[in-house]
C-alpha cells in the first residue's frame, strides 16, 4: 500500500529541476496511498550515477531534503528515467533506509519502487545472502532489486524485459513496479500484479497521433540468440537461482514476447515522447488524459519511445490488447478548491456525487432504472440462490445499509460479509451464488482476495467499485461503477452515499420483474429524484454541527452512537468516520440491544447521539431514548424535521428531511461526517492523511 510514479521522457529536452518536480508532484497527488516517507531515484551528472533521495514523513519534507542539495537543476537531458514512491509501512518501520527506492548495491545498478508485498522474500533474501549480497533495508522489495543485479550479473547482454520477466517470475504476493538501472539508460519497466498502475502518454504540442491499442502477441519465440541467454530460474527446491537455468522446456511461458508500439510522426520519425506512470490516474491527469491501464501480469517496457506490452504468462484467453484511453478526469477534480481539506470537499460534494451516480441510469419520469454493466446478467442474478455482499471498512457498511431493501424488492436472501472473516472461515459458495464486491478503490487486498475465492468457486461476480480501471472492476463479471468521482481524504464519505445509492439502484432493477414491488419502486425512484437538494439542506448545518461539537463532544474520552434496523450501519459508519480522523473512541451500538449490557455506561456525562429518524422501528427505537433519559443520559438526537416527538423536549437535535425509509440513512450519515470533520480540525489533526491509515489498503 504505497504509491509509486515514474516520469520518463523521449526526445523532449527536459531539465532537472522539470523532472523532479513532476515527481515530486506525482508523489503529493499519490499521498493518500500512503505517507510515512517518500524518495526517488533521478540520473545524476555523470554516466551510471543515480541521485537518490529519501526522507522520513510527507513528500513535503522530500522536497525540502532536495532543495537542501544544491543539484545543478539546469541540466538538461532530452532522455531520462526518474521513479519515485511514497510509502505506507508494512515491512520495517517509516525510517529513511526502508524508504524506497531499494537498490541492487551501492552503486543503484537496479533502483526499484514497489507497492504490494512480496510474500516470499524471506526465501529470495536467504537465497541471495547466501550469494554474497548483503541487506540493508527490513523492506520485502529490496530482495527485488538484488535479484535483478544478481541474474544481470550471470547474463550481462540480456534485454531488459527479458531480465524483468526473470526477476518477476520468481516474486509470489501482490506488486506494482518500476524498475530502472544504469544497465538501461532512459528505460523503465512497469509490472504489475494484484496493485494497480497505469500509464499515461503524452506526444508533443500539435504532433497528435491517433492512439492505436497497444497489443501483444503470444507465442512468438523471442530470436534463438536471445532465448539462449535468458535466464529463466528453475523453480526446484535444488535448482532455485541456478545461475545456469537456462530456459527449459517448463518455462517456455517466459518466450511471449510483445509487439513494439512505437509513437511515430507522420513522417516516420520518432515521436518526442513523455510517459507517466503511476499508481493512480489522479497523479497523470495534469500532464494527459490518454492513458492505458496495465492488467495483472502485464510487464511494461518503456524505450525510446515506444511502449512494449509483455505478458508474464501464457494469455489466457482474455484480450490481448491494452487500449490507450482518455481520461475523463479533469484537474480541478482532485484539487481541493474553496476547502480547507479534501474530506471537507467530498462531503460537500455530495449533492453532485449521488446526482452523478445516478446519471443516464435513472429516469424518474419515466420510474425507469437503467444499469447498462448489469444488462446482460440481471436475469441470472434474479435467479440466483443468494446475494452474499463482500466489503471492508466504510464499503461494508453501505452494504449492511442496503440489505433490508435487497431483502425487500428481490426476495433473495442476501447476506453481507466482512472480506477477511469470509476468507478466515473459508465461508461456503456456490456456483449458483451472485457475490457482489463493493469497494471505493477496487484494489482492497482482502476483497480482492475474497474475488479470487469466489471465482474459484464459480460463483458470478458483480463489481460495485468507484475507480474505473481497478482490479475489481476488471476482474468482475459484471458491475457498476458508482461515479462518484476520485476520493482522496482517507476517510470515504461520497463514495460511501454514491455506493449507497448504485445498490439501492441495483435493488431496484432486480425487483423490476415483481408487479407487488410496483409501488415501492417508484416511491424509492421518486425519493432519489430528490435527494441531492436534501443533502444540500442537511449540508446547511455545517456551521450548527460546529458549534455542537465544540459544545459537546470535544474533549471527551468516548462517545456513544445508537441505531436501529438500517440506522445501525449509518452508526456504524458515523463511529468509523468518527473513531478514523479524530481519533475519538466511538462505539455504534444497535439501539435493542443497549439493555442487554451497554446500558450500564449511560449517565449524565456520557456523550451519545441517538439516530431516530421515522421508520418502521421507531416505536422501538423511542424505548432505547427513554432508557437513556431515564439514566439521566442527555443524548443529541438525529430526528425528521419538526417531529413532534421531540418538539417539547430539551434534547439538542440536529433535525434532518424525510425521505424513503431505505434512503434516510444517506441523509442522516452526513452530520456525523461533518461532526468526525469538525473535532478533527478542533483537535488540529490531520484530517486527510490520519494516523497509520491509508486510502487504498492493499495488504492483507
Ligand atoms: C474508512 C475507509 C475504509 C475503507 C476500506 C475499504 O473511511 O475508507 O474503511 O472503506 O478500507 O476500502 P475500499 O472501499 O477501497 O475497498
Amino acid at each position: 500500500m504505497c504509491g509509486i510514479f515514474g516520469y520518463i521522457n523521449y526526445l523532449v529536452e527536459k531539465d532537472r529541476k522539470y523532472i523532479l518536480d513532476t515527481l515530486v508532484n506525482g508523489l503529493s497527488r499519490l499521498e493518500y496511498r500512503g505517507y510515512d516517507s517518500a524518495g526517488l531515484a533521478i540520473d545524476g551528472d555523470k554516466k551510471n550515477e543515480v541521485l537518490a533521495f529519501k526522507e522520513v514523513g510527507k513528500v513535503a519534507k522530500l522536497k525540502e531534503l532536495i532543495d537542501s542539495q544544491n543539484l545543478d537543476l539546469e541540466e538538461t537531458f532530452d532522455s531520462h528515467c526518474g521513479i519515485a514512491h511514497t510509502r505506507w509501512a508494512t515491512h520495517g518501520p517509516p525510517s529513511r533506509v526502508n524508504c524506497h527506492p531499494h537498490r541492487s548495491d551501492p552503486n543503484w545498478e537496479f533502483s526499484i519502487v514497489h507497492n504490494g508485498i512480496i510474500t516470499n522474500y524471506k526465501e529470495l533474501k536467504t537465497l541471495l545472502e547466501g550469494k554474497g549480497f548483503k541487506f540493508e533495508t527490513e523492506t520485502d522489495t529490496e530482495c527485488i532489486a538484488k535479484l535483478a543485479k544478481y541474474l544481470y550479473d550471470q547474463h550481462p547482454t540480456v534485454g531488459f524485459t527479458d531480465l524483468a520477466k526473470a526477476v518477476i517470475n520468481e516474486l509470489e504476493g501482490a506488486y506494482g513496479l518500476l524498475i530502472k538501472s544504469v544497465h538501461y539508460p532512459h528505460e523503465v519497466i512497469a509490472a504489475r500484479k494484484g496493485s494497480p498502475l497505469v500509464i499515461g502518454v503524452k506526444t508533443q504540442k500539435r504532433m497528435k497521433v491517433d492512439f492505436v491499442d497497444v497489443e501483444y502477441a503470444d507465442d512468438v519465440p523471442l530470436p534463438a540468440e536471445t532465448a539462449s541467454q535468458n535466464v529463466a530460474l528453475k523453480k526446484s527446491a535444488a535448482g532455485l537461482l541456478s545461475p545456469n537455468g537456462l530456459l527449459g522446456a517448463a518455462d517456455k511461458s517466459l518466450l511471449h514476447r510483445s509487439q513494439s508500439r512505437a509513437f511515430m510522426t507522420d513522417d516516420g520519425m520518432p515521436m518526442p515522447t513523455e510517459f507517466f506512470l503511476s499508481s493512480d490516474p489522479s497523479a497523470i491527469v495534469e500532464h494527459t488524459k490518454k492513458v492505458m491501464y496495465l492488467e495483472d501480469d502485464d510487464i511494461a517496457h518503456i524505450h525510446e519511445g515506444s511502449l512494449n506490452i509483455h505478458r508474464l504468462k501464457k494469455a489466457d484467453g482474455s484480450s490481448n490488447v491494452r487500449t490507450i484511453q482518455t481520461l475523463e478526469l479533469e484537474l480541478q477534480e482532485i484539487m481541493k478548491g474553496k476547502f480547507d481539506h479534501f474530506m471537507q470537499k467530498e462531503i460537500f460534494e455530495q449533492p453532485e456525487s449521488v446526482v452523478n451516480t445516478m446519471r443516464g441510469r435513472l429516469d424518474v419520469a419515466n420510474k425507469t432504472v437503467t444499469l447498462g454493466g448489469l444488462r446482460s446478467y440481471i436475469d441470472t442474478i434474479r435467479r440466483c440462490r443468494r446475494i452474499i455482499f463482500i466489503a471492508c471498512g466504510t464499503s461494508y457498511h453501505s452494504c449492511m445499509a442496503v440489505r433490508g431493501i435487497f431483502e425487500e424488492l428481490t426476495e433473495i436472501p442476501i447476506s453481507v460479509e466482512l472480506a477477511s472473516d469470509f476468507l478466515d472461515r473459508e465461508a461456503p459458495v456456490f456456483r449458483d451464488d451472485t457475490c457482489v464486491f463493493v469497494s471505493q478503490s477496487g484494489e482492497t487486498a482482502d476483497s480482492l482476495m475474497a474475488l479470487r475465492y469466489c471465482l474459484e468457486r464459480g460463483a458470478l461476480t458483480v463489481g460495485i467499485v468507484n475507480v474505473v480501471g481497478s482490479s475489481i472492476s476488471m476482474m468482475t463479471h459484471c458491475g457498476v461503477h458508482v461515479n462518484a468521482g476520485p476520493e482522496i481524504g482517507v476517510a470515504s464519505t461520497k463514495a460511501y452515499t454514491s455506493q449507497f445509492i448504485a445498490m439501492v439502484m441495483f435493488a431496484l432493477s432486480l425487483g423490476e420483474d415483481r408487479a407487488s414491488k410496483k409501488q415501492r419502486r417508484e416511491e424509492i425512484m421518486e425519493g432519489l429524484g430528490k435527494i441531492s437538494e436534501q443533502i444540500s439542506s442537511v449540508l446547511n448545518q455545517d456551521q450548527k454541527i460546529k458549534q455542537l461539537c465544540e459544545e459537546r463532544f470535544r474533549n471527551q474520552k468516548s462517545l456513544l452512537l445508537l441505531g436501529r434496523g438500517s440506522q445501525y450501519s449509518t452508526a456504524l459508519e458515523g463511529a468509523l468516520k468518527i473513531k478514523e480522523i479524530s481519533y475519538l473512541h466511538c462505539e455504534a451500538v444497535m439501539s435493542g440491544e443497549l439493555k442487554h449490557g451497554v446500558l450500564a455506561l449511560v449517565d449524565e456525562n456520557l456523550p451519545i447521539i441517538m439516530i431516530l429518524t421515522r421508520d418502521k422501528l421507531f416505536r422501538k427505537s423511542l424505548n432505547a431514548y427513554q432508557q437513556v433519559v431515564a439514566r439521566n443520559g442527555k443524548p443529541v438526537v438525529i430526528c425528521n424535521e419538526a417531529d413532534a416527538e421531540f418538539q417539547t423536549s430539551d434534547a439538542v437535535k440536529i433535525e434532518i428531511p424525510k425521505t424513503v425509509d431505505c434512503l434516510q440513512g444517506i441523509l442522516n450519515v452526513i452530520p456525523l461526517q461533518l461532526i468526525a470533520y469538525w473535532l478533527a480540525v478542533m483537535e488540529g489533526l490531520n484530517v486527510d492523511f490520519p494516523r497509520n491509515l491509508a486510502k487504498s489498503v492493499t495488504v492483507e
